[in-house]
């Protein structure tokens, strides 16, 4: 289940300033948030969670960035067809690097050299329309031209999105797991449609929670699109799984989220490489 919560606020200023000191906010669980412009001109803030929020610890926030009488924050259930809806905003085909991350719809889409992934806007997050997403398939079309990787982790594969593209660009076998049984579902048909359903294995566990983790390892290279609370929680746990030498890309992180990120896999002995930005959202490179 996810939670939203949601301050109204009449200044764009106040509201970016809001939502970076929320995604810093160690308390709070450096949350996701984003803000809309309504149609009056106000600027809404909305911050996700996926349990009860501290709400005070929210307040506290607010008060501290924009004064006592700023208002406060109302938390509801997002319902489950606000992500889908969500996930259908993308139905556009989209290029990142050599991907091209396409509808059933786009089939003729498809040029020449490009390396096409057919995605429908569904169940699970990744059809490339979000900056995450998009910022990950071009670090990886990067990375392929550097190394050569044996052995490939996606964790929180969504719809499957950037193990397909690593098992189309490289020809190579990927794991990919996810915490919601429905996105390994996802996975596995995606896979299938995509004609690499022979090189990806989608397996359902909570970070490193599922044997299947223990046999693959060591990984050289993980990509992890989540958020950076549990990216944070999961440095300890990704850098024990890694190979001597070993690449990790992270993103679904805020760049105010940035820093605390990097610290807590740099605190693991990684060096930060490199690091993107799409939309306000960070892909960090991370290697060992
Ligand atoms: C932002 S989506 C990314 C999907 C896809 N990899 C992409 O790049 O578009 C994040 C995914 O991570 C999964 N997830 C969240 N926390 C996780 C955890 N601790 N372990 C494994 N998967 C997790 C979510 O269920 C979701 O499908």
């Amino acid at each position: 289940m996810t939670l939203i919560a949601s301050l109204n606020l009449a200044k764009e200023s106040d509201a970016t300033r809001l939502i970076e000191a929320i995604g810093e906010d160690e308390a709070l669980g450096y949350p996701s948030a984003a803000t809309t412009e309504q149609a009056d001109q106000s600027w809404t803030v909305d911050v996700y969670f996926e349990e009860q929020p501290d709400e005070p610890a929210l307040a506290r926030v607010v008060a501290a960035m924009l004064g006592p009488d700023a208002g406060r924050f109302v938390v509801s259930e997002l319902a489950d067809e606000d992500w889908v809806a969500k996930s259908l905003e993308g139905l556009k085909p989209v290029r990142a690097g050599r991907f091209l991350v396409h509808g059933s719809h786009d089939r003729d889409k498809v040029q020449p050299g490009d390396i096409a992934i057919e995605i429908e806007a569904g169940e699970a997050f990744g059809t490339g329309h979000h900056g995450t997403t998009a910022g990950c398939l071009e670090e990886i079309d990067r990375l392929g031209k550097l190394h050569d990787y044996k052995s490939i982790l996606d964790l929180g594969t969504g719809t499957g999105v950037l193990a397909i593209a690593i098992a189309k660009a490289w020809e190579k076998p990927v794991l990919a797991t996810d915490i919601d049984p429905i996105a390994t579902r996802v996975t596995a048909e995606n896979a299938a449609l995509n004609g690499v359903g022979d090189k990806i294995d989608a397996a359902t566990a909570e970070g490193f929670g599922n044997p299947v983790m223990a046999a693959r390892a060591p990984f050289d290279l993980v990509v992890a699109n989540i958020l950076a609370g549990p990216l944070i929680a999961l440095a300890p746990e990704i850098v024990q799984h890694l190979a001597p030498q070993a690449t990790v890309v992270l993103s679904g992180l805020l760049v105010a989220q940035g820093p605390a990120v990097t610290a807590a896999y740099e605190a693991e002995g990684l060096k930060l490489t490199r690091q993107g930005e799409q939309e306000g959202w960070l892909t960090l490179t991370l290697e060992r």
